[in-house]
């Protein structure tokens, strides 16, 4: 297996410091050596002309060496890691594990633990992570200067997206916390960021839960991003919703239709994380209940692309799908367009995988170049 760019076996601050690492910390520049047709970029999304739908998710770019390293790589649509308006500390090292998952990552499987190790016999296909960060952040200022030269990187046909989160402080009341989400932002538009997501699905944070699953939270909290933003295009990033909860996502998307551009989904599925003597494997407060992510939740990313894609219709609406969630491969990646995912992430693939986005790119290009054999007008 490559060495991924996120270290799993140095602590955050480690990572933030000295990375990013392996293969996309190699300094060379792929994007003048891709031969594209002439009239590149050519995919829209948001009103920004795109030359691949994909790259990676909020999270393992943990600042603006992350993010140039990522767009030199060909990852177009890329996310930096969501921040906070204050500072706020890492959870303890470790923050990354695999864990034992055969196949899917099912929601009855979710309900027993997971054995989480430093390592994994399973093919670079096909295993899964936990990841456990709590959204850490340095200071406003810290990151927005910073956020400013990660988007200065961007080449043509690539775009950046803010990641933002609300944090509870003392005193704060529901409302306080919801503002707080809308002050965040307004500092990523400050900061130059052209689109902005909101991290309403986040479950490692003790106190905050998941939000995505509150109807009047969700409202508020875009309505009120809305207002400070204006006409920036403003995403939510939300978990998996079940079959029954179908009828509550249908809502919350009807009641915010107004304010948001695109929904990314998912983030992880929550499950117990052991060690293999059977204690908690994530040390501190909290970290019993740890996200997971990789091939083991693919099927859960798809599946929500696929109802967004029916809501959409049947709601008439008009908003981006991001498709997220256990891609590790080419194939992985037609999969989720063919769901009906304008734009396509991968986190825990991209990884291990920094030649992903070039491996895409390459059969992006094959199939244009067949397409043209057939109707050149079409390319
Ligand atoms: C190292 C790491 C850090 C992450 N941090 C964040 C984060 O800060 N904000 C967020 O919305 N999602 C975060 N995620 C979740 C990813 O964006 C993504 O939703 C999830 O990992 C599923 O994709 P994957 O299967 O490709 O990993 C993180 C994931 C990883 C692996």
């Amino acid at each position: 297996m490559n060495k991924p760019f996120y270290d799993p076996e140095k602590s955050y601050d480690e990572n933030y410091e000295q990375g990013p690492f392996g293969d996309l910390a190699d300094g060379v520049d792929l994007r003048e050596s891709f031969d594209y047709a002439q009239d590149r970029p050519k995919y829209n999304f948001l009103g920004f002309k795109i030359n691949t739908p994909f790259g990676i998710p909020s999270g393992p770019l943990l600042n603006s060496k992350f993010c140039k390293a990522a767009f030199e790589k060909g990852f177009d649509v890329i996310h930096y890691k969501t921040r906070r308006s204050i500072e706020f500390p890492s959870n303890k090292h470790p923050n990354v594990l695999f864990v034992d998952v055969e196949g899917d990552l099912t929601l009855q499987r979710a309900k027993k633990p997971l054995i989480a190790s430093k390592n994994t016999e399973k093919d670079a296909k096909d295993f899964s992570i936990t990841n456990s960060f709590g959204n850490p952040s340095p200071q406003a200022q810290v990151w927005m200067e910073d956020m400013k030269k990660a988007i200065e990187s961007a080449g043509n046909g690539q775009l950046l997206i803010a990641s933002v989160v609300g944090t509870i402080q003392a005193g704060f009341r529901d409302d306080d916390y919801h503002k707080d989400f809308a002050k965040t932002a307004q500092f990523a538009m400050e900061a130059g960021a052209k689109v902005i997501e909101l991290n309403l699905s986040c479950p490692n944070v003790a106190n905050e839960g998941i939000v995505c699953y509150s109807p009047g939270a969700v409202l508020n909290i875009c309505k009120k991003t809305k207002e400070k933003i204006g006409e920036i295009p403003l995403l939510i990033k939300i978990g998996y919703f079940s079959k029954e909860q179908q009828e509550l996502l249908e809502g919350i998307i009807k009641s915010i239709l107004p304010y948001i551009s695109g929904i990314s989904a998912i983030n992880t599925i929550p499950a117990k994380v052991l060690d293999a003597d059977g204690n908690q494997a994530l040390p501190g407060e909290g970290r019993l209940t740890a996200g997971i992510c990789g091939a083991s939740i693919k099927w859960a990313g798809l599946d929500m692309v696929k109802r967004l894609k029916q809501i959409k219709k049947k709601l008439n609406a008009d908003f981006a799908i991001i498709g997220v969630g256990g891609v590790m491969d080419v194939e992985d990646y037609l999969e989720y367009r063919a769901a009906g995912a304008d734009v396509v992430q991968s986190a825990t693939g991209a990884m291990w995988n920094p030649k992903l986005a070039q491996q895409i790119r390459q059969k992006e290009k094959t199939k244009e170049e067949i397409i043209s054999q057939f109707s050149p007008a079409a390319v």
